[in-house]
């Protein structure tokens, strides 16, 4: 064999291992163990006790009338969700365990999101740090709490790639790049589940919503995904095999159609790629009521179709929807279903339990809640995570950080001193704010001999309420006057005439992203802009501090208001990060996970494009809008620093590689200003020409350092068939191609520093 072809059979090899093959696993002596046990428990079980594995129930209030013990005594529910009650999870644990013909235990599961006690950032704002670390850190601190309240699993990381910012549920996911996606989304799964599945204190991770639900047609949520296979393969699915990778135990299927196949039946997700081709041995939950839509959604004749096809797909555990227990024992007697299709669906769920320990330990030790549950320590770990999470988008004239003499100082807007809005969306089950808010943050730094006055201004709220409130009583106000708004108003702004120094703190209510929450604005709600002129318009200096769930077109503050903080929704510590990060006690060091556009009608816009026939900046180039400017308002990977950093010295290790070599690469790094602070390196790749088009930018490294002032270093990446191959729609399969690569680093995605790499046969 030559040496060309040497290195194309090692590059195929590679690439089959790295890119595309199934993941060739061994089953572990534990695993076969497991896998023994399990076969026993099935061969003893009944039709109906199976489907009772296959069927996750309600357990608290909703749906109203709900009698979880009636299903849990019959083995009729293998798994129980919307529940956060300690002592109810033991009552019900022992119905299952005591009462039920085989005594197998319930799994519970909640949407421990972004921390359970102690809130963390949203996901959006924990990618923003760039901090694969902290991260895992967070997730670990959150199933600690979870798992001594009783939860064994969580449906998270939200792993779906968001380049839509009407989408409400871009704050649950890590944002719009599939690199910097994958990072956050196998973070998380080691921080929930530690370094093996039932690691102790530790929860099951579930990677959801598979796949491509973040590309909802208009970020209409739940609508249809039209995304073609290389799409799919290249952006929205790899933060997925991620996840898988780290170890998943479960996936969730995502609700709506993609190519007009339902996620939920959807065969080619579930079974060729999940299972065929990356191995994953847990099991599939659906998304609420999923099955059930299949009805809905124009797919399934009736439920029995739906159950019938969902099962067929892939899809072992059905979620809250019952279309399971009402017509698979019918579809097994009629031949419609075989018992092999059951069997299959049940062994990994019940793998899961016994690798949970279940079998052996059903009960969660009440009197042990209240000391591991927001203890200081994870508090002091959401402090840090926070200011990790906060990205400095504007400082003129170095208005930040502030002085800490300040004798007078306005707060103010409608998200000032929200506890609930501070810590974000996902708060549903019976959890009661502890948040300390950027009002207290900055009454904290402070201290007594300041005067810190607030005034609210306007109340904002969603025009078509959110379904979720229901779940929060008494947490909404009643709805303003106009009078009343006005007298808000001109209070604001007196208070802001008072003051030395005005911060307002804008954005959006916790229930204005998430789920079913999306937006046909990005621009600030309610009166919040017209607020922030009259403020601006005082002559007082101001700093904005932005709390929300998705990037805002904030474009006259972009240009108007001295310093933008965006703090996302920081969590319980996220008003004293906050002012850590006003007053200068924590350099903010975040980058955007998301490109901000200049207003709605540029959504979706994302970095990762491909050229245009005519290049960007030259006369021809009319790929853009004549009423404005297309750039976007900041880009992906960019925030500023109280320092400032310089890139330089960018060199490959080799000039040219053949395909399937790995080439290092480095860049260097100064603190070129007087305070130490945090840099993100930033590695992209582009591949200048080959069997398809390719993004114009990639991102396939990056690296957070903290630089003293002066301070040098060198961060190396690597680029390798990973970072260099990728899934051409001409072929239909995995590629590394030999091509020239142009190379960029630095600190954002339109970092100028240049390479040229090329890769030969
Ligand atoms: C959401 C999921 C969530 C599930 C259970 C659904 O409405 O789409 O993300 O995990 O409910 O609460």
């Amino acid at each position: 064999m030559g040496s060309t072809s040497r290195a194309a059979a090692f590059a195929a090899a590679v690439l089959q291992a790295g890119l595309s093959g199934a993941l060739a696993r061994e089953a572990a002596p534990a695993d076969r163990e497991v896998a023994g046990k399990v076969d026993a428990l099935l061969a003893r079980m009944s039709l109906e006790e199976k489907i009772g594995q296959l069927t996750q129930i309600a357990g608290g209030a909703f749906p109203p009338g709900n009698k979880p013990e009636e299903a849990l005594r019959r083995g009729g529910a293998g798994s129980v969700l919307w529940l956060n009650d300690t002592r109810r999870f033991n009552e019900l644990q022992r119905v299952a365990v005591e009462e039920s013909r085989l005594r197998i235990p319930v799994l519970f599961a909640l949407d421990v999101i972004h921390g359970y006690r102690t809130i963390f950032p949203v996901p959006l704002g924990m990618a923003a740090s760039w901090d694969p670390e902290v991260e895992e850190k967070a997730q670990e601190i959150a199933a600690r709490e979870a798992r001594a309240a009783g939860i064994h699993w969580t449906f998270a990381p939200m792993v779906d790639i968001a380049r839509d910012a009407r989408w409400g549920r871009i704050v649950e996911g890590a944002g719009e790049d599939p690199y910097l996606g994958a990072a956050m989304a196998a973070a998380q799964v080691r921080g929930f589940q530690g370094p093996t599945l039932g690691a102790p204190d530790r929860l099951v991770a579930c990677a959801k919503h598979f796949a491509a639900y973040g590309a909802a047609e208009g970020g209409r949520d739940y609508d249809s995904v039209y995304v073609p296979e290389g799409l799919l393969r290249n952006v929205y699915l790899p933060p997925f095999r991620a996840a898988v990778e780290a170890g998943a135990g479960t996936v969730m299927s995502a609700y709506m159609d993609l190519n007009d196949v339902p996620a939920t039946a959807n065969r080619f997700l579930l079974r060729d790629v999940l299972r065929g081709e990356w191995g994953f041995q847990g099991f599939v939950v659906s998304d609420a009521f999923g099955v059930g839509n299949l009805v809905a959604q124009g797919f399934a004749r009736d439920r029995r179709d739906a159950a019938r096809r969902a099962l067929a797909a892939g899809l072992d555990m059905e979620m809250a929807s019952g279309a399971y227990p009402e017509h698979l024992a019918a579809l097994v007697r009629d031949g419609a279903v075989t018992m092999a299709q059951v069997d299959a669906a049940v062994r990994p769920i019940l793998a899961v339990k016994m690798r949970l320990g279940l079998f052996n330990r059903p009960y969660v030790d009440e009197s042990r809640v209240a000391q591991v549950l927001a203890t200081p320590g994870h508090r002091e770990y959401a402090r840090v995570a926070a200011q990790r999470s906060m990205v400095l988008l504007r400082n003129e004239g170095a208005i930040l950080p502030l002085r800490r003499s300040l004798s007078r100082v306005a707060v103010v807007g409608p998200l000032a001193d929200s506890r609930a809005d501070t810590e974000g969306s996902w708060m549903v089950f019976g959890h009661v704010p502890a948040a300390v808010t950027v009002l207290e943050g900055i009454r904290n730094k402070l201290g007594p001999a300041a005067r810190v006055d607030h005034a609210p201004g306007p109340d904002i709220r969603r025009d078509v309420p959110s379904f979720f409130d229901q779940f929060l009583p008494g947490r909404r106000k009643p709805a303003q006057t106009p009078a009343e708004a006005d007298a808000a108003f001109a209070q604001a702004v007196e208070t802001a005439r008072g003051a030395e120094l005005v911060v307002m703190v804008l954005g959006e209510l916790a229930n204005m992203s998430g789920e079913a929450a999306s937006r046909a604005s990005l621009d600030l709600p309610g009166r919040q802009q017209e607020l922030l002129e009259a403020v601006v318009r005082t002559g007082k200096p101001v700093v904005l501090v932005l709390v929300n769930g998705r990037p805002l077109s904030i474009n006259w503050a972009a240009e108007h208001v001295g310093a933008i903080l965006e703090a996302w929704h920081p969590g319980t510590e996220g008003g004293n990060a906050v002012a850590d990060v006003l007053f200068g006690d924590v350099n903010p060091g975040g980058k955007l996970p998301v490109t901000f556009p200049r207003s709605v009608g540029h959504a979706p816009l994302y970095y990762a494009r491909n050229l245009t026939h005519q290049p960007e900046g030259s006369p021809m180039y009319q790929s853009r809008y004549w009423d404005g400017p297309t750039t976007p308002l900041y880009p992906f990977g960019y925030g500023l620093s109280y320092t400032t950093f310089t890139f330089s010295g960018l060199r490959l290790e080799r000039p040219e590689v053949r395909v399937g070599e790995t080439v290092g690469v480095s860049v260097d790094l100064e603190n070129a200003g007087r305070v130490a602070g945090d840099a993100v390196a930033q590695l992209y790749v582009h591949q200048r020409s080959g069997s398809d088009s390719r993004p114009m930018r990639e991102l396939k490294g990056f690296r957070r350092a903290t630089l003293r002032p002066g301070e040098k270093g060198t961060v190396r990446f690597s680029l390798g068939p990973a970072e260099l191959g990728y899934w051409s729609t001409r072929h239909g399969k995995w590629v590394q191609e030999p091509a020239a690569f142009d190379v960029w680093a630095g600190g954002d995605s339109t970092a100028a520093l240049h390479a040229e790499l090329t890769v030969t046969p």
